[in-house]
């Protein structure tokens, strides 16, 4: 079984593996081989350790682990975080990153994952939420999934390349959390 939770500091590592992982298969001919290979493991954990700590703008993490793998980071298959919205103009809350392991995607984890991320922007104060997401990642329909309706489209220049991100907005936040709400067992 997987569990979600809120992540600690001690995370930071594994989360920042599965970060690599996520970004190496899921960007794969989106961004330059290149630009995937010099990923750094330590550069990334460093960073997630950081935004734990620091807490900006209500900023969480949190990580699903698969049972009977803790201590020592070894099960965590993915995480989401995020926080009050970095820019204005879009939705008050925003998700940040939400990544899962291969492995473990397609058995409902990344709806429950959502679920904590949603739960923890309303308990902030936040009316609504939002994500970006490259328009090359095919894992935009998954926000459409969960009802979340375009809002912004924006050229941007990305690991020296020219792209399009999409930011996905559930405005209501209600929408998110219905869309997420628990309604089976968690496989
Ligand atoms: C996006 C991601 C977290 C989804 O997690 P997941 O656990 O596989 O998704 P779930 O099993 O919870 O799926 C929830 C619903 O979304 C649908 N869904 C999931 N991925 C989808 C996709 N790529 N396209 C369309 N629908 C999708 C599922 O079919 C499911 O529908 P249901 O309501 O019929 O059950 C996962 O695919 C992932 O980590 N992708 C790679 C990293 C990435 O691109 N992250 C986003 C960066 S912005």
């Amino acid at each position: 079984m997987i569990t979600i939770r809120r992540a600690r500091a001690a995370d930071a590592p594994a989360m920042a593996r599965v970060h690599l992982a996520a970004w190496r298969s899921a960007y794969a001919g989106i961004l330059p081989a290149g630009y995937l290979a010099g990923l750094s493991a330590l550069r990334e954990g460093a960073a997630y350790e950081q935004a734990i700590l620091e807490r900006r703008g209500g900023h969480a993490a949190f990580v699903a682990v698969a049972d009977g793998f803790e201590p020592g980071g070894a099960g965590v298959v993915g995480f989401v975080t995020g926080g009050l919205a970095r820019r204005p103009g879009i939705a008050e809350g925003e998700v940040e990153t939400l990544y899962l392991l291969d492995d473990a995607q397609g058995r409902g984890v990344g709806r429950r994952m959502m679920r904590a991320i949603a739960s923890h922007l309303a308990s902030l104060g936040a009316q609504s939420a939002f994500a970006w997401v490259l328009e090359a990642n095919p894992s935009r329909w998954f926000y459409e999934r969960l009802g979340a309706r375009l809002a912004a489209r924006e050229a941007i220049r990305f690991a020296g390349q020219p792209m399009v991100q999409l930011a996905y907005a559930w405005t209501p936040i209600h929408t998110l959390l219905s869309a997420t709400a628990v309604t089976r067992l968690p496989r």
